[in-house]
């Protein structure tokens, strides 16, 4: 592991070491601020892991191997992966297995649960690319589109924006590239019934919902599935140059018009009769109402112009 002061752009960080492993934190949250930034954070962590697997019946590779499957990264999307809120680092030794020749960034705001990932994970990072860096997941110190795919489990609830985290993590993933996010939030139909307050009564994250409504434009390829007897969502998808939407193309029928008319080309209200003239005549002219008001429009301008 190498990573000079300025390897991300920003900066200085300061710089801790765990053993031999540099672990620049440009912020980091106060010790104690909450169950992460503890002494015994990881073990808290993995106490409240292995409650959840009994209550579902699951295990933590059946976790791990699921997430990591589901990431699926294509050749060429491979090479540098960023995972937020990395925790006490249970994904590592599945990401490092599948993907051996990538460069991980692994990143949390809790130092205490990075060093957990470190001295738990010292003999798969031996010899990998990999860099653990301390800051916010929602201002991360990294050039835009410096990612080839993106892998997060967990911590979305948690953050005190979670729009500026999705679109934090969007920004630092190049065109092309996987983003995947899962964390606390049953399925809708579950809240209609006794199980789902059964459940939010214990976690009232699990009220959270998916986060779609806070996400950028440029996706492609979404997939929504949910994990944990339907309790946690799990989110993929391709970051894309944006929705390639012709505006331009004209309705048949009665009104015609396009999305691009109908949206930007509205005019003022005019009187109601003269609305039905409108109606009446475009109509037995045999063209749409579009066709017709342009075609009068543009004679009405060239005659007053
Ligand atoms: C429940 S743990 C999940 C850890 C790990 N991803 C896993 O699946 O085992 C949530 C993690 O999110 C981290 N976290 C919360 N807010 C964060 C933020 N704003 N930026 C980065 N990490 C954050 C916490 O410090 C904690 O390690």
């Amino acid at each position: 592991v190498n990573c000079s002061e300025t390897c991300f752009g920003q900066g200085p960080p300061e710089i801790l070491y765990v053993g031999s492993v540099q672990v620049p934190v440009f912020l980091k949250q106060e010790r104690e601020y909450n169950e992460f930034s503890i002494d015994n954070a990881a073990e808290i962590h993995d106490n409240a892991m292995q409650w959840l697997h009994n209550v579902h019946g699951t295990d933590e590779k059946y976790l791990r191997e699921t997430l990591v499957n589901h990431f699926a990264l294509q050749p060429g999307f491979d090479k540098r992966v960023l995972v937020t809120s990395a925790g006490a680092g249970n994904d590592l030794e599945y990401l490092f297995d599948r993907y051996p020749d990538a460069h991980f960034y692994v990143q949390d705001i809790a130092y205490e649960m990075l060093e957990a990932a470190i001295l738990r994970n010292q003999e798969i990072i031996s010899g990998k690319k990999v860099t653990f860096f301390v800051c916010d997941a929602l201002d991360l110190p990294i050039e835009d589109n410096f990612f080839d795919a993106a892998y997060h489990f967990g911590g979305i609830n948690l953050f005190s924006d979670i729009k500026q985290g999705l679109h934090e993590t969007h920004r630092v993933v190049r065109e092309g590239g996987v983003i995947q996010f899962g964390d606390e939030g049953i399925a809708d139909w579950m809240k209609n019934y006794e199980i789902g307050d059964v459940l939010i009564n214990n976690n009232s994250l699990y009220e959270c919902r998916v986060p779609l409504h806070l996400l950028p434009l440029e996706i492609d390829d979404f997939s929504l599935r949910y994990l944990f007897n339907n309790c946690f969502y799990l989110v993929r998808y391709v970051k894309s140059p944006g929705p390639k939407i012709n505006l331009d193309v004209s309705h048949r029928g009665t009104r015609g018009g396009s999305l691009r008319t109908r949206f930007y080309g509205k005019l003022e209200g005019v009187s109601p009769e003269l609305k039905g003239d409108i109606f009446d005549l475009a109509s037995r002219m045999g063209i749409s109402r579009v066709e017709f008001l342009e075609t009068i429009i543009s004679e009405g301008l060239k005659k007053y112009d």
